[in-house]
């Protein structure tokens, strides 16, 4: 069955950090996204392509800004109850709201529940997929998988590994992890739109022993992503080197177990040296950006111009890192994030930011060939966007002629939204082609 959406489309087809910007963007003013059985079949005008498809049902939303599905590239469901916890830095912050959060999703209950509000919250925020961390319980990895399965959206998550530093209620073994591990990516890897990491909280809290296991499960199920945190705060690099006093950097703790691949995902890295991101370069790595995080936890600010470099391009996404993340919405996100640029001589443009949020998140989730864009055989994830929601919105943007019509009045139009926008301008949230998320 057909399905169509009409109104103006943004997405990417290029990568502006390293192409004319202009070149890698794709906007109409007025297009036509026509759907079938959740695929993108078509993208093109309207005026040239609506004659095709004329018995299609068209959802037609003049006035605002279409865009595909956001991609959040670290997040952890199981800290949404967290968010906004005052504690001090990172290490202090786990031990006295983490962890003990985390101990209740031993109850399936409590994590489905969880994984339904969580997932419930992102449609809300126009975000479809997302690199998710669970807990060490393989029961919040069922119940989050659960939860996502049902919507149909395109999710990565594993259960957590963490064999010491942590409270005994919450530790596992290399044994029971690398079991439980199996069981779960035999389930859930490739069923439906599911995919597995697996996923070592962090250096500190896994033993060489468990770290190597990370890696054999890798070499068995060479599909899996890895998922973990690295160079997140100072304290932490610290306590980590101290723990692998036979590794010089934090990258080799990870690489000599096998975990820097190209399908390797890393929250933070902000304090990394050349060396380490010119390895992490090589194997085809991903960082995930997490400015409110680092803000609030007062981590530092990311480098985002030394891990988009043109001499050693690493894969960068944007990640909310909900609960040390003051926010699930995106946008908000980005707002931070040119913030955190800004404090060290650097831009980024309202493309840039929303290439990030897109084609850029897919692509350094590997999922380009799925989501990220409008190209035509991927996955119907979409967001559409209401530039006018408040009334400082609307005065802000008065002076636009609808639809939009140059790339410069776009640019404006999206760095507005990026700055000013949050859940509130969520007008439809389609996940495969169905509307998940409805603003009332
Ligand atoms: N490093 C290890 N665990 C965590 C976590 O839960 N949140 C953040 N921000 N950093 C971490
Ligand atoms: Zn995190």
């Amino acid at each position: 069955m057909l399905k169509g959406i009409r109104g103006m489309f943004l997405d990417f087809v290029d990568d502006p950090f390293y192409e004319d910007e202009k070149k890698c963007v794709r906007f109409l003013a007025d297009g036509l996204l026509v759907i079938e059985n959740g695929t993108i079949k078509e993208l093109g005008l309207y005026e040239n392509i609506f004659s095709k498809y004329r018995n299609c049902q068209v959802d037609h939303y003049p006035g605002y800004l279409i865009l595909p599905g956001f991609i959040d590239a670290h997040v952890h469901y199981s800290q949404m109850k967290i968010i906004a916890s005052y504690g001090k830095k990172l290490l202090d912050w786990l031990g006295s709201y983490v962890f003990p959060e985390e101990n209740k999703f031993k109850d399936y209950e409590y994590a489905r529940a969880a994984a339904s509000l969580f997932l419930d919250e992102l449609l809300r925020n126009g975000t479809t997929t997302a690199a998710v961390f669970t807990t060490v319980h393989p029961q919040s990895v069922d119940a989050f998988f659960e939860e996502s399965n049902k919507r149909d959206m395109r999710m990565i998550a594993g259960k957590v590994m963490m064999d010491r530093q942590a409270p005994h209620y919450l530790l596992d073994t290399t044994e029971q992890s690398y079991e439980e591990s199996k069981r779960l990516i035999r389930k859930w890897h490739g069923n439906g739109r599911q995919l597995y990491a697996v996923t070592p909280r962090f250096a500190i809290t896994s033993t060489r022993q468990q770290l190597n296991m990370a890696g054999r499960l890798k070499e068995e199920f060479p599909g899996v992503y890895i998922h973990t945190h690295l160079a997140e705060n100072v304290d932490e690099i610290r306590l980590t080197l101290d723990l692998f006093p036979d590794c010089a950097d934090y990258v080799k703790v990870y690489e000599e177990s096998g975990l820097v691949t190209d399908k390797s995902i890393f929250a933070h890295g902000i304090h990394l040296s050349d060396s380490e991101m010119k390895r992490l370069s090589k194997a085809g790595s991903a960082v995930a950006f997490c400015p409110t995080s680092n803000l609030f936890l007062g981590s530092g600010l990311f480098n985002l111009a030394k891990a988009k470099s043109r001499a050693n391009p690493v894969h960068v996404g944007v990640g909310t890192d909900v609960g040390a993340g003051t926010t699930l919405s995106l946008l908000r996100t980005l707002d931070e994030a040119y913030k955190v640029l800004g404090l060290q001589n650097q831009k980024l443009s309202a493309f840039k930011g929303f290439y990030l949020l897109t084609l850029g998140g897919a692509r350094g989730l590997s999922l380009e060939g799925k989501i990220g864009n409008f190209d035509a055989g991927k996955e119907a994830d979409v967001v559409v966007l209401d530039p006018r929601t408040t009334s400082l919105q609307q005065h802000r943007n008065s002076h636009h002629p609808q639809p939009l019509s140059n790339i410069r009045d776009v640019s404006e139009q999206l760095f507005a939204l990026m700055c000013l926008g949050d859940e509130r301008v969520v007008v439809k949230t389609y996940v495969a082609g169905s509307v998940l998320y409805s603003r009332n």
